[in-house]
């Protein structure tokens, strides 16, 4: 079950009840220019502004990226300061213990977990998205050849997914889960820890088919994001920040409650037509692995290849070590 609002999340935040809300998972707007609406209309006449178009590669069309690289210092005090507003009208409506996962940039990261910070949230890591970026990597501008082996940046394979916690109300974790239902994320499963980086991959064609927003996340790393978020799987997950919904989709396809908020009424529009049908892709599939399954319906070619890639790097991460605890036990003993 879901409800979308057609507003802005601040307004919005400032009229939800105190502590009914029990996650948060969302993709902001970073550089806070991008969803101007100056910049949208750039990007929607795919002409100029921050929204940078990659070029065709190998015959396939990319989608436009932001460029946060063209923020001034000024502008990434705003970005300070809206996500520490941001945070501080958020607190209240949310339980103790209660998840907040948050897409982010490398580049931003910090400015991020500061206001956050401030506003009362503790940092419980982040959660890495691995995927293939066209960003970063390139050679110093116009002395290419000069420095053949000089890059100005890595190249990107991660994109960070913080999170953060309302500080816990009770003495334990557990004492705040039995209370709240909140402090803890969900695992994978009994014998499957959730790891703190995924591989990904990017948005299959199939996804894109249904939602042109510029910024549509793969429902594969949806699922698993979003229902690590609620640890007894109860609750309410909201996105404030929704665009065309991925995050309300994932909600929906695990069977999880779900509040969705968006700004622009293209998007909001959007959001409305894709989530049902977003939702109701890989029925089989409600983010309790890594790894998707044979059961997924005919993949297109970018497609398979995201899958070899969540493929091939799933059976590492449940290699798990014996503990050497009893020679510790034996030695002690010795002692
Ligand atoms: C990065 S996009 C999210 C896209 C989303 N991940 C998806 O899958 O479609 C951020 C969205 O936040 C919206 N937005 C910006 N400021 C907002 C505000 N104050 N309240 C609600 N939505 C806002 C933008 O219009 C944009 O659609």
């Amino acid at each position: 079950m879901y409800h979308l609002h057609h507003a802005n999340c601040f307004d919005w935040l400032r009229e939800r009840p105190p502590q009914s809300l029990h996650a948060v998972c969302t993709d902001p707007p970073y550089g806070l220019l991008e969803f101007t609406e100056k910049e949208v209309s750039k990007l929607r006449a795919g002409r100029g502004g921050v929204w940078r178009l990659p070029p065709t590669i190998g015959g396939s069309k990319r989608d436009p990226l932001p460029r946060f690289t063209v923020l001034n210092d000024a502008q990434k005090q705003n970005l300070a300061t809206f996500f520490l507003d941001w945070g501080k009208l958020l607190l209240p409506a949310l339980v103790p213990g209660a998840h907040v996962c948050v897409a982010g940039h490398p580049i931003m990261q910090h400015l991020v977990q500061g206001a956050l910070t401030e506003a009362g949230f503790e940092v419980r890591t982040a959660i890495m998205r691995l995927y293939f970026s066209f960003r970063g990597g390139d050679r110093p501008k116009n002395a290419e050849r000069e420095f053949p082996e000089v890059c100005v940046t890595p190249k990107g394979a991660y994109e960070p997914w913080m999170l953060f916690r309302k500080p816990i109300a009770e003495k334990t974790v557990a004492e705040n889960l039995r209370r709240w239902k909140t402090g803890g994320l969900r695992r994978l499963g009994p014998d499957k820890p959730l790891p703190d980086s995924i591989p990904s991959g990017r948005t299959p064609d199939r996804e894109e088919a249904i939602s042109d927003h510029p910024c549509l996340k793969p429902q594969h790393f949806m699922r698993i994001i979003v229902r690590s978020l609620l640890p007894l799987g109860e609750g309410v997950v909201l996105d404030p920040f929704m665009g065309s919904g991925s995050t309300i989709a994932a909600a929906d396809a695990i069977g999880y409650e779900a509040i969705g908020v968006e700004l622009d009424d293209a998007y909001f529009r959007q959001a409305e037509h894709s989530i049902p049908r977003l939702a109701a892709l890989y029925p089989d599939f409600t983010g309790n692995e890594l790894m998707t399954n044979g059961s997924l319906p005919t993949l297109g070619s970018d497609d398979s290849q995201q899958m070899s890639l969540v493929l091939a790097e799933q059976p590492a991460l449940y290699r798990v070590k014996p503990r050497p605890k009893t020679r510790r036990k034996v030695e002690k003993a010795k002692e």
